[in-house]
């Protein structure tokens, strides 16, 4: 029996599963919630926000300490001696800043003790900053004046130099705690801080994730020597090497053998990001399929057809772990915006869905800019979101219009910042926490008029790392794995209502006007 064990750390949780790949079954799946399990961190969504300046961070102790969880509680569904292949994906951008002792700490790990026990000392940086940190505006302008503007760095990256990005971020570092950058021998993204933990080696970052840090060049696939030298002394030899998506790290180290059962000698694939996993994880690495996940993040990702940038400046191109590019697009408020209408009118998640229920198409004009906190696409820090329709409407009081309102806005602007990608796809696969939702699943399938599918699974990114690892480690065709791993639900496939079309594309124009009026106000 043949199993692969996939990896996902994400923002509000560590989840896993492992696949029998001869038997074409998922034979375990478990998730480690850090708000729920670990408490004593002080981040009951994974993060903690610190600073009016929007600095968002987290412990990578958690990350550790989630690790372990998670193994014990899916060591506990099934066998882990059988496990042949292992790969995962983390939360991209996120940092990782660790000291010289971190070589010699990582080679003695001992069962004798937790991992973030005995790597407590490693780290130069006691909290690494996530995705979510939006702090570095000035750093970002600097970075492009200094290599000759943002067409300069997005041409070299993939991206204008955005503020979640990692290169942005250790620039910051650099400049409030100089001492302390010093003190860092290596950076870390935290899918390559997790593949080094568990292989006991220094791993390399992989391209999917590494074209997130405005660092690696989208040409050469490596570090970008202007790019780094625009962002901050020495910071080549603080870097890991980048290396291709396919690339065997080395064998899981003798910490998880002896602590949880695993056999000798088990391969372990590089990691990437979590949305290049999920790429893989939806059989969508090919071209002609478009997937939108609606996690903590609502991405829109798609392999790329032709190598084309945003002209708006807020979308990316990031490494395809399957070979070429993807295209992505992040929104920051995707679930965190969704709770808060449900929490604004003490909703349950079935009256959400109610809520969409009983409303209809267009909810009679009553539009949201569902902004609740700084969103990224396009770049913009509301006060509050924006509602724009009748007075019960904008004063908080039709619960079921403010629900439909949010989605409708949400899934709007997910059609007017992924244009630029040019794609014209045959089918949306949805993915993600609230994808299962039929209601929100017809709005997507209306407000883009294209089909909608979901797969048998809703985690994507864990079985992107396990397909990743079976393709390269047990040398099994994409196309046999998606076949059995990837069917899209038959039962519910949304066709689009046609009839909606003309209506939310008015909607869509609205939608613009409503936040171009907002900017210039
Ligand atoms: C992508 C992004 C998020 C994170 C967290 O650019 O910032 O999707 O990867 O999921």
């Amino acid at each position: 029996m043949s199993y692969v064990l996939g990896l996902d750390a994400s923002t509000q949780s560590f989840s896993g599963l492992v696949i029998d790949v001869d038997q074409g079954v998922v034979v375990a799946e478990a998730s480690v919630n850090f708000g729920k399990r670990l408490p004593e961190y002080g981040a009951p969504a994974g993060y903690f926000r610190g600073g009016a300046e929007g600095e968002v961070h987290a412990n990578p102790r958690m990350w550790l300490d989630g690790l372990e969880l998670l193994l014990a509680d899916l060591g506990d569904l099934c066998d882990f001696s059988k496990v042949r292949a292992i790969s995962g994906a983390g939360q991209q951008h996120g940092s990782v800043y660790l000291n010289r002792s971190w070589f010699d700490q990582l080679g003695a790990l001992s069962t004798r003790d937790s991992l973030s026990a005995q790597l407590a000392g490693v780290f130069s940086r006691e909290t690494s900053p996530i995705w979510m940190d939006v702090s570095t505006s000035d750093e970002c302008r600097e970075i492009a004046t200094t290599v000759g503007g943002d067409s300069v760095v997005c041409s070299k990256s993939g991206s204008i130099a955005i503020e979640r990005f990692t290169g942005p971020q250790i620039r910051r570092f650099y400049k409030a705690c100089p001492a302390a950058y010093e003190e860092t021998a290596r950076i870390h993204l935290i899918s390559s801080f997790l593949c080094s933990v568990l292989t006991g080696v220094d791993a390399p970052i992989d391209t999917g994730d590494g074209a997130g840090m405005n660092l690696v060049n989208i040409e050469t696939w490596d570090w970008d020597d202007a790019l780094c030298e625009a962002t901050a002394p020495e910071i080549i030899e603080k870097l890991p090497e980048v290396k291709k998506g396919d690339t065997v790290v080395g064998d899981l180290c003798s910490f998880f053998t002896e602590k949880f059962g695993f056999s000798a000698g088990v391969p372990v694939v590089v990691f990437t990001g979590d949305n290049p996993s999920s790429l893989v994880g939806m059989g969508a690495s090919e071209r002609g399929k478009v997937v939108i996940s609606l996690g903590t993040s609502d991405t829109f990702f798609a392999a790329m057809t032709e190598v084309v940038s945003d002209p708006q400046g807020f979308g990316h191109v990031f490494g395809n772990p399957s070979g070429g590019s993807m295209s992505l697009q992040c929104f920051a408020n995707g679930s965190l915006a969704r709770e808060a209408v449900k929490e604004k009118f003490n909703y349950t998640w079935d009256q959400f869905t109610q809520a969409l229920e009983e409303t209809s198409s267009g909810n009679k004009g009553d539009l949201m800019v569902p902004f609740f906190g700084p969103e990224i696409s396009p770049r913009i820090d509301l006060p509050e979101p924006i509602l724009n329709g009748s007075a019960e409407f904008e004063n908080w009081e039709d619960g079921p219009a403010a629900v439909r309102a949010c989605v409708e806005g949400q899934v709007i602007n997910l059609k007017l910042r992924s244009d630029w990608m040019r794609l014209k796809p045959d089918s949306i696969l949805l993915t993600g926490g609230a994808s299962e939702n039929d209601a929100i699943a017809r709005i997507v399938a209306d407000v883009f008029q294209t089909k909608v599918q979901r797969l048998m699974t809703s985690s994507s990114v864990s079985l992107g790392a396990a397909l990743r690892a079976a393709k390269m480690c047990l040398e099994r065709p994409y196309a046999d794995l998606e076949a059995v791993f990837c069917k899209p639900t038959e039962v519910d496939v949304i066709e689009p209502d046609t009839s909606t079309q003309s209506l939310y594309q008015n909607l869509a124009v609205r939608f613009r006007e409503v936040l171009e009026d907002q900017k210039s106000a």
